[in-house]
């Protein structure tokens, strides 16, 4: 059950417990989390956040417990505090059924609690939300305008991820749905929470604008030979003006990735472990689209264990079938001024990695079909540290469909080193 409480009852009915001794009702009681202040800091987006007037209500939603499903009762919460409440979940959640929560306005979602995705893989496979955009598909969505999703560093979104890794090891077409989509939110922010496991993506931001994501941990890790995966932290997705600032991720698949539309973008302060860079791209995946990806600054971060620490990849301009949920080529469009400055590599196999050959193995066809996306005003100011073993003594590669297609780009006190102690790059043909 879900209660609501005004700020005037919530008052009324403190002084009555205090008043009372002892108290029946620990519910209550518990401290209930506060939004946090968190701005984009140091760089915003090109604009502050917009602003966000305190809530003046509440609902409670009590977990039902046993693993029933709390998706009904806690989109009744969303319908009792929308317009200037907000939803507390201070308890232990799952979520069992397909939860829309696009019509959001001015909430507030205080998380203490933990949400868990029941892997009832038949039941997702049917009713998970489903997008044309790589076939993904979502537990829940939230969007709208002006929703705060806090977590005071305790709440938890669990995606239950290990049953559907186990499925996509002998399925590779197993759907396996995000485990947090925000779609069409015109201003918003999510601080505070513990991601774990994600069965695809953590996160999706989509068709948004003015979102600050802040303090984030996100863990994914397989307890079998199963390997956890696609498990991008953050990928933007037609979404303007995003920062992703001050948390730590440690995953297997992209920390962040621009896809296709991302503009005014900033990731700063970040501590990513077990990926694959901060990634823009892959791009030119649909033959009939046009991709941008526009003023990104990714400022600051620390990128170890990775395949890449500064990736941008682009399809050329042919289709491939590469693996069953990796196809495309052809698309055109452009990546413009992007700046990775002040960043850490460590052990990572390529510090930088610019590619448009993505997702085809047959570099003939690359060189018959150059990509027909341009990648230009690109700069790597100030990055340091180390790459792997991997392709020692080379520590970047630069792989350009022609001239025309990449230009204006800029490496300024750079100074990563390979384990033999020198600092190489490739451009598919040797060293430049
Ligand atoms: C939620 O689960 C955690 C971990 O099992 C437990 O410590 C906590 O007390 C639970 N919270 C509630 C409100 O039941
Ligand atoms: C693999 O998963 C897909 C759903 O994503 C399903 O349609 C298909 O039947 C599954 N294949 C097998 C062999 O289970
Ligand atoms: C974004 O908006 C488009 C156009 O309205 C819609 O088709 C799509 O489903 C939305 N969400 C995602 C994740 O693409
Ligand atoms: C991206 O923006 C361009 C230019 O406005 C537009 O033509 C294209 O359809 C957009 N792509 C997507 C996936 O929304
Ligand atoms: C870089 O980010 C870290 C958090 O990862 C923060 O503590 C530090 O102050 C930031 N430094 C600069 C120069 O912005
Ligand atoms: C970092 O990633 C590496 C490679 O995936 C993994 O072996 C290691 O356990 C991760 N480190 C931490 C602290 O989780
Ligand atoms: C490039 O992007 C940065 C933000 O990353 C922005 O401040 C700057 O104005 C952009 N430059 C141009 C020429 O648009
Ligand atoms: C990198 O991976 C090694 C083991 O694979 C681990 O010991 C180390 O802590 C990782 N680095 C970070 C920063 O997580
Ligand atoms: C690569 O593509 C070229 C041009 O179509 C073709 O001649 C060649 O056989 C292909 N190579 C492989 C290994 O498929
Ligand atoms: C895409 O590239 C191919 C060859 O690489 C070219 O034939 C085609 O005209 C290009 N399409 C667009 C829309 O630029
Ligand atoms: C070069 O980068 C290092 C970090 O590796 C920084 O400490 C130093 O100030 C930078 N030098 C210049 C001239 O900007």
């Amino acid at each position: 059950m879900f209660r609501k409480v005004t700020e005037a009852t919530a008052v009324a009915i403190l002084a009555t417990l205090a008043a009372a001794t002892p108290v029946a009702d620990t519910h209550i009681h518990k401290a209930v989390l506060s939004r946090p202040n968190v701005k984009p800091f140091p760089y915003n987006s090109g604009r502050p956040q917009p602003s966000s007037p305190l809530r003046t209500k509440s609902c409670s939603v009590t977990a039902l417990g046993g693993g029933e499903d709390d998706a009904p009762q806690i989109l009744d919460a969303f319908h009792e505090c929308n317009n200037g409440g907000t939803v507390v979940l201070d308890g232990n959640y799952t979520i069992a059924t397909a939860l829309d929560l696009t019509f959001l306005d001015g909430v507030d979602v205080a998380l203490s609690g933990s949400i868990a995705f029941k892997p009832d893989i038949d039941y997702w496979l049917a009713n998970a939300f489903r997008y044309d955009f790589q076939s993904s598909t979502a537990f829940w969505k939230i969007g709208g305008r002006d929703v705060n999703i806090y977590g005071g560093g305790v709440g938890v979104i669990d995606g239950q991820g290990q049953p559907w890794w186990d499925g996509f090891a002998s399925n590779s077409s197993l759907l396996r749905p995000i485990s947090l989509v925000i779609d069409g939110l015109q201003g918003g922010s999510m601080t505070g929470i513990r991601m774990i496991n994600s069965p695809n993506w953590f996160n999706l931001i989509a068709n948004s604008s003015d979102i600050l994501v802040s303090d984030m941990v996100l863990t994914a890790k397989s307890a079998n030979s199963n390997p956890v995966k696609n498990s991008d932290g953050w990928d933007t997705y037609r979404s303007d003006h995003v920062v992703i600032q001050n948390s730590v991720i440690d995953n297997t698949d992209d920390c962040v990735s621009f896809k296709p539309n991302s503009t005014n973008i900033v990731v700063q302060g970040l501590k990513c472990n077990g990926s694959h860079g901060i990634s823009v791209g892959s791009l030119g995946q649909y033959i009939d689209q046009y991709d941008i990806v526009e003023n990104v600054h990714i400022y600051n971060n620390t990128m170890s264990n990775a395949s890449d620490a500064a990736r941008i990849k682009v399809w050329p301009g042919v289709h491939s079938e590469l693996e069953p949920i990796l196809s495309g080529g052809g698309g055109s469009g452009y990546v413009k001024n992007i700046t990775y400055e002040r960043y850490e590599s460590i052990n990572n196999d390529w510090a930088i990695e610019v590619n448009q050959c993505y997702g085809q193995s047959n570099k003939t066809l690359c060189e018959l079909y150059p990509s027909n996306m341009t990648i230009s005003d690109i700069y790597f100011i100030d990055m340091w540290g180390t790459t792997s073993s991997k392709y020692d003594p080379k520590v970047g590669t630069l792989v350009c469909s022609s001239p025309e297609q990449c230009y204006n780009f800029h490496a300024k006190n750079v100074s990563v080193t390979s384990p033999k102690g020198k600092s190489q790059w490739d451009n598919g043909e040797g060293t430049v």
